[in-house]
């Protein structure tokens, strides 16, 4: 873990949040070339949820929510963590965190007994901050989710099964942030509710699971490094009938990666109104406040009845963490030196080719470069950038670090015949090729 923070720091991946004023726990930035690797990702899943199925919509929903939703969806009551605090030097920590009873900042076992402790932040909404205004950040994108069903149907005409898309923030006050981007305060998360019918709900739990599990092997996650995790009956979240956790080697431990709950009709009869009319399956708290039923109506029968939904949901970060963590390797060279190298799948790399001058100083060289650059930029693939250090050797090995697939060289040779030279990260292989076959090379390569 301590290489891949360094690599981090240093490449412009992710930095700690106001590190000039000493930081904020549990809050990270995206830098560079952290922002691209994690927009990559979130496309890749977008993609993969929505423009490769023919039966999901997507939305961008707001991170401030009314207090009513997260009253009626459970968490209000009961997202916590189970707290205590070391009476000697009133450290706090998550109690089911501890390894022993004794408080690892002081080693006091006066400790407190455990109390919930509520995740959720609070902000004053309006002028006045005397407590009367306030929303909550939300805690998960689903809750908004839920909420929009009846507009999505409304405005997609859409009917069972069907699911809705969303990447975005969420915020959890975490008793003991750590590991890294792994358990922040502040992270993404890229959620799907799809809405099924009652009985099929079983056979749509283990659709996803697998489908998931697929999906992050395409990310370049070797299945040795996944397991599935049945979540036991006594910790399942208060919405879920079953749970399954796509679990990841992480270099601090096998950890949660994803998860993915069959919500019954919880969350839609939670916040439906007229609840007794709509033969909800789950326990809902009564609802005096919406105004909507968030239900379907049968074509034939004209009966209403509430969807069930499975939910996968992964963290963006954990992600992440998960893709850098598998890609990042250090290898012997035939002449004794090492090479630090992210192999990451190209789809996914900040940099998806680099086009270096031969000379630094060299003119023509130079314009080449950029011209070769800008026509690559053109195909839309991502990032395409000219790297003018003058020093071809240094130039490989950072692109190496930092899991750019190709470098494209511009020597003497191209102002003569056309020609580039160009060089793969992972075998490192070098070869000569045409300018124009770039732009079919390029695509090939972020395709593999
Ligand atoms: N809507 C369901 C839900 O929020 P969750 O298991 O609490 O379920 C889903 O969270 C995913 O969000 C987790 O699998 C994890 O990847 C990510 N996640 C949760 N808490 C996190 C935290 N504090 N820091 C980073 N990622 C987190």
């Amino acid at each position: 873990m301590e290489e891949l923070v360094a690599l981090c720091k240093r490449r412009g991946f992710i930095f700690q949040t106001n590190e000039i004023y000493g930081g904020l726990q549990g809050v990270f930035d995206y830098g560079p070339l952290g922002v691209e690797l994690k927009n990559n990702l979130k496309q890749a899943w977008w993609s993969s949820m929505v423009y490769e199925r023919d039966d999901v919509e997507g939305l961008d929903s707001s991170i401030l929510t009314n207090p009513e939703v997260l009253k009626q969806s459970g968490h209000e009551d009961t997202f916590s963590d189970p707290l205590v605090d070391c009476r000697s030097c009133n450290a706090r920590w998550r109690a089911d965190h501890l390894e022993t009873k004794k408080c690892p900042s002081c080693g006091s076992e006066d400790l407190t007994d455990p109390r919930p402790f509520n995740l959720m932040f609070k902000t004053s909404v309006g002028p006045v901050d005397d407590g009367s205004s306030f929303a909550y950040l939300r805690p998960e994108t689903a809750q908004q989710i839920f909420t929009n069903f009846k507009n999505v149907i409304d405005s997609t005409s859409r009917s069972l099964p069907f699911g809705i898309a969303q990447i975005g923030k969420a915020f959890r006050n975490e008793v003991t942030p750590r590991n890294f981007i792994f358990r922040v305060r502040e992270f993404e998360q890229m959620e799907l509710e799809f809405f099924v019918e009652k009985g099929s709900d079983e056979k749509w739990h283990d659709f996803w699971v697998e489908s998931r599990v697929d999906w992050w092997k395409a990310q370049g996650i070797s299945e040795n490094s996944l397991e599935l995790l049945y979540v036991p009956k006594e910790e399942l979240s208060h919405y879920s009938k079953a749970t399954v956790d796509i679990m990841y080697k992480f270099p601090h431990g096998l950890e949660e990666l994803e998860g993915i709950a069959n919500r019954t009709d919880f969350d839609l009869g939670s916040h439906s109104k007229n609840q007794k009319d709509l033969k909800i399956t789950a326990k809902v708290k009564e609802n005096k406040s919406s105004n909507s039923k968030l239900a379907v109506q049968n074509r034939e029968t004209n009966e209403w009845s509430v969807p069930f939904v499975i939910e996968p949901s992964a963290g963006v970060d954990r992600g992440v963490l998960a893709v850098l963590n598998e890609s990042y390797k250090v290898e012997n060279l035939e002449d004794g030196k090492e090479r630090t190298v992210l192999s990451l799948k190209p789809h996914l790399s900040p940099i998806k080719a680099a086009v270096i001058p031969l000379k630094r100083n060299n003119k023509e060289l130079v314009d080449l470069a950029y011209k070769v650059k800008n026509d690559l930029q053109k195909l839309r693939l991502g990032r395409v950038l000219v790297e003018n250090s003058g020093n071809i050797g240094k130039s490989y090995r950072r692109h190496d670090e930092v899991g750019t697939p190709i470098c494209i060289t511009i020597d003497f040779q191209t102002l003569e015949d056309g020609t580039v030279t160009i060089r793969d990260r992972d075998t490192m292989d070098q070869e000569r090729k045409g300018m124009n076959d770039l732009s079919g090379l390029l695509k090939t390569k972020l395709l593999a």
